[in-house]
């Protein structure tokens, strides 16, 4: 194992501000084009670290958060809200790979640990997530794993610009992602 190799635990409050930075580069390098140049090159740290002090500070528990930390610095993250949707359920809110290491498997891995414990602790709820139309990236990467896209629908943008298409991928039964 190299010692670069990330180890994935949950997320601690002290984690904000790396997890905040990684999301805001993650925006720059994937959504430029969809979200305004106003925003990806001015207040995304800003607004991003304001939503992940208050989530990780709160302790709340609808959110599950999982960090990949490695010794050079936090590769990845990913976050589910419980009870998001009466019919959707548990809702796969974020998940973020540094870009310098997207296609190694790390989603992947992140999305696996995250499952296990939301099979623990919401085991009969169905799974959703949106994402961006023009995300092909992500979207491939939600197929592959078996999501079954359900529809079309209006997301707001963040910057408060408005809203685009998004994609709504549903796994009616998430057991279906906990393969060995
Ligand atoms: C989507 C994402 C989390 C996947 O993580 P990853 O570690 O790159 O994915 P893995 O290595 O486990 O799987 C690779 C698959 O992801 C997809 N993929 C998405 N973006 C990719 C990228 N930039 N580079 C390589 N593969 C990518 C492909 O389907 C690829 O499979 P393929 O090579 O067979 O086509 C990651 O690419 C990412 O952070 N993207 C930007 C942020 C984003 O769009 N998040 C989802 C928001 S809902």
């Amino acid at each position: 194992m190299s010692h670069l190799e990330p180890i994935l635990r949950p997320a601690r409050e002290s984690d904000a501000d790396a997890i905040a930075q990684l999301h805001a580069r993650s925006w720059r390098a994937s959504n430029r084009g969809i979200m305004s140049d106003t925003y990806l090159d001015g207040p995304v740290f800003e607004e991003r670290h304001a939503v992940w002090r208050h989530r990780l500070a709160d302790g709340d528990p609808r959110f599950l958060t999982f960090v990949a930390e490695a010794r050079d610095g936090l590769h990845g993250f990913i976050c589910f809200e419980l009870d998001a949707d009466p019919v959707w359920g548990t809702r796969l809110d974020n998940l973020h790979v540094d870009p310098r290491l997207c296609g190694r498997g790390l989603g992947d891995a992140l999305m696996r640990v995250g499952i296990a414990r939301v099979l623990e602790v919401a085991p009969d709820k169905a799974l959703h997530l949106l994402v961006f139309e023009a995300s092909a990236g992500a979207r491939r990467f939600y197929e592959r794993l078996g999501g079954h896209a359900e529809s079309c629908v209006p997301e707001s943008l963040p910057d408060g610009t408005g809203s685009v298409p998004a994609i709504r991928y549903v796994w009616p039964a998430p057991v279906t992602l906990a393969k060995p």
